[in-house]
């Protein structure tokens, strides 16, 4: 008989595997123990799937470089959130809040909305049922946190303490733009208001939704700024460029937008004691537009309220060489770009004061 076999030995090598099986799942512990999701359909990856809107995807070819297919993600493959989420660790994307029934919000919710703006009103005339920044905090991100609670026997302190770990990400504002101020037909904004006041009226609104997310317990903030959204294909063909590669008062708003968003979030992290809140800057389009090849769509546009995929059609061969999936989102190629940059980048043109690599740790 092998005299390694002897009981005493098969104890300690049942010992050590439990201690590697421990390691192991200490070593794949995410960075942050959860990550909660706001914004619009840069974000959603199921919410609008139950609401009556023209803001929807939960049809082919969306998905169609994703694993599961059509889920209501506005790409054909992954999201910023689920590069960012998959760099962090995390074995799951972000649940939406639409299909939380009987899973565990612990680890994170994704409250993102496609067509929601900061003003409530955002999206709702052109697009119809969407959930505004204000319902994803004050209504579903309060249900959550009292989920949280009670799973935590009802401890508020122990509750509190979780969810300052958190990383609370913020994509909004595009929509405030393109489904509001610059639609006239629908919206009466830009009669009311110049850009610039408009523009101060949503990141008014923002800072006091980014304070009540502290009043709910986040102290690390991921604000991300508003993309080029004067260069998609849909804004170039409804508003006309003037000969330029996009449409440029379009451009100019989101850049007002961003750079009073980043002194929002400077300010902020100077008057809100214990909060880390970081201003992520999207990467500019990675080439000139004029001279892209793909500067147009990979799928067929059509769907929705005109600007997204149509419903079967088949899209481009090879979605990675374009920088648009539809007539508004990027590919998932151009996501993951975004994503990257949030992630590991260390230049305070692009992460301001840190990227999210850094806010993790703090
Ligand atoms: C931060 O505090 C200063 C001084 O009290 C105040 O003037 C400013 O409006 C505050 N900013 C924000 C965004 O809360």
């Amino acid at each position: 008989m092998n005299s390694n076999l002897k009981p005493s030995n098969l104890v300690t090598i049942s010992v050590l595997l439990t201690l590697s099986r421990l390691q192991n799942w200490v070593n794949a512990k995410s960075e942050v123990p959860c990550y909660f999701i706001f914004g619009d359909s840069i974000s959603d990856n199921g919410n609008n799937n139950y609401l009556n809107t023209l803001a929807k995807v939960n049809y082919p070819p969306y998905g169609n470089n994703f694993p599961e297919g059509p889920t209501g993600r506005f790409t054909n493959g992954r999201t910023v959130h689920d590069f960012i989420v998959e760099s962090l660790g995390f074995k799951n994307y972000m649940p939406p809040f639409a299909q939380l029934r009987g899973k565990d919000v612990i680890n994170g919710v994704n409250y993102a909305s496609g067509s929601a703006g900061i003003l409530d009103e955002t999206g709702k005339i052109n697009m119809g049922a969407r959930i505004p920044m204000n319902q994803q905090i004050l209504q579903n991100h309060r249900a959550v946190v009292s989920k949280i609670t009670k799973e935590m026997r009802n401890d508020p302190a122990a509750s509190k303490k979780h969810l300052a770990k958190c990383i609370y990400a913020v994509q909004i504002g595009s929509n405030d733009y393109i489904n509001n101020f610059f639609m006239p037909k629908f919206y009466d904004t830009s009669r009311r208001l110049t850009m610039p006041t408009f523009t101060n009226v949503l990141i008014q609104q923002l800072s006091q939704q980014l304070r009540i997310l502290y009043d709910f317990g986040a102290r690390k903030f991921a604000v991300f700024g508003l993309p080029l959204i004067g260069c998609t294909p849909n804004a170039v063909s409804v508003h006309g460029t003037d000969g330029k590669p996009c449409v440029e008062k379009i451009n100019k708003a989101a850049g007002l937008f961003n750079e009073k968003l980043q002194l929002l979030v400077h300010q902020l992290n100077a008057n809100l004691t214990s909060a880390k809140m970081t201003y992520l800057n999207p990467p500019g389009l990675p080439v000139d537009l004029s001279i892209f090849a793909n500067a147009e769509s990979c799928c067929e546009i059509g769907g929705g309220g005109g600007e997204l995929c149509i419903r079967d059609s088949s899209p481009c061969s090879s979605p990675e060489k374009y920088i648009f999936w539809d007539g508004v989102h990027l590919t998932e190629t151009h996501y993951k770009v975004i994503a990257e940059s949030a992630y590991s980048c260390t230049s305070p043109s692009c992460a301001a004061p840190f990227n999210i690599q850094k806010l993790a740790k703090l």
